[in-house]
């Protein structure tokens, strides 16, 4: 019986709630270069353009509600606990979409809009990290240590190390299905996350709207929409516990 998932996903899973992808035609990487608003050495050039960036998106939250594959996913957590199972979800979304869906916890290995860190490589900074709503600037001040200026999205850029590493390698390792949902497969560590699980001998499911990058490497696939299928594959694995 599959009682311990560990479940990944991406952009697609909140494409049907209106957040863009990354890497369809449409997605963010065609409207922006990623080295200018995603990476340390683009907020450093230009600070202002990166907070416009991120700001517009955390606006953009407000308008968007999650759709029926996060809700299926929080119904998963809540009913593999009642079962002695458990859910871990790791999520590369930056939005807040399973946790308006109802998921209790989420692992946010790339960051979260409504968070802000002090990190300053060239001020003083605290490494606090806050819950955080409105736009943020340049000339922003930290509510922990006062500093001004420090502040930046709490988000992972390009070429910095993504976030709970070690606990999703724990989580993985006592797996006993990893799904993945929603991801092109093409950002490491997280597309990895299938070849690590094969090694440990869990079986892999993917569930896209079409075969990602490494689709040769997953046991088993579900095509479709996202709040489609997922909905759907809940229901086929709470039928199956006891
Ligand atoms: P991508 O934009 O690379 O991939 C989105 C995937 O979702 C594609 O395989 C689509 O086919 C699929 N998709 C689109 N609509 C769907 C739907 N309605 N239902 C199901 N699947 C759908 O997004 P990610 O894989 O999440 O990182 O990108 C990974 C990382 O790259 C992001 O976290 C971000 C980005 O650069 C950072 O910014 C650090």
């Amino acid at each position: 019986m599959t009682k311990r998932i560990i479940v990944l996903t991406g952009a697609g899973i909140s494409a049907e709630s209106g957040v863009s992808t990354f890497r369809d035609p449409d997605g963010v990487w065609a409207k922006y270069d990623y080295q200018q608003v995603a990476t340390p050495e683009g907020f450093a050039a230009n600070p202002t353009l990166v907070h416009e960036f991120y700001n517009a998106r955390r606006g953009s939250l407000d308008a968007v509600e999650p759709n029926p594959a996060h809700i299926a996913l929080a119904h998963l957590e809540k009913e593999l606990s009642a079962h002695g199972g458990h859910l871990t979800l790791v999520t590369q979304n930056v939005d807040d979409l399973h946790e308006r869906g109802g998921a209790k916890q989420v692992i946010h290995m790339h960051g979260e809009l409504k968070k802000v860190r002090c990190d300053a490589t060239s001020a003083p900074s605290c490494g606090a990290v806050f819950d955080w709503h409105d736009d943020l600037g340049g000339d922003a001040q930290c509510p922990a240590c006062g500093a001004t200026g420090s502040l930046r999205p709490h988000i992972v850029w390009f070429g910095e190390m993504p976030m709970h590493m070690d606990e999703i390698e724990v989580a993985l390792s006592k797996a006993d299905l990893f799904a993945s949902i929603g991801t092109s497969g093409s950002v490491y560590p997280a597309a990895g996350y299938v070849h690590a699980a094969r090694g440990l001998g869990i079986p892999c499911i993917e569930l896209n709207l079409e075969p990602s990058e490494n689709a040769a490497a997953f046991n088993d696939a579900h095509y479709g929409k996202a709040g489609d299928i997922v909905p759907l594959w809940v229901d086929e694995l709470l039928s199956e516990l006891d």
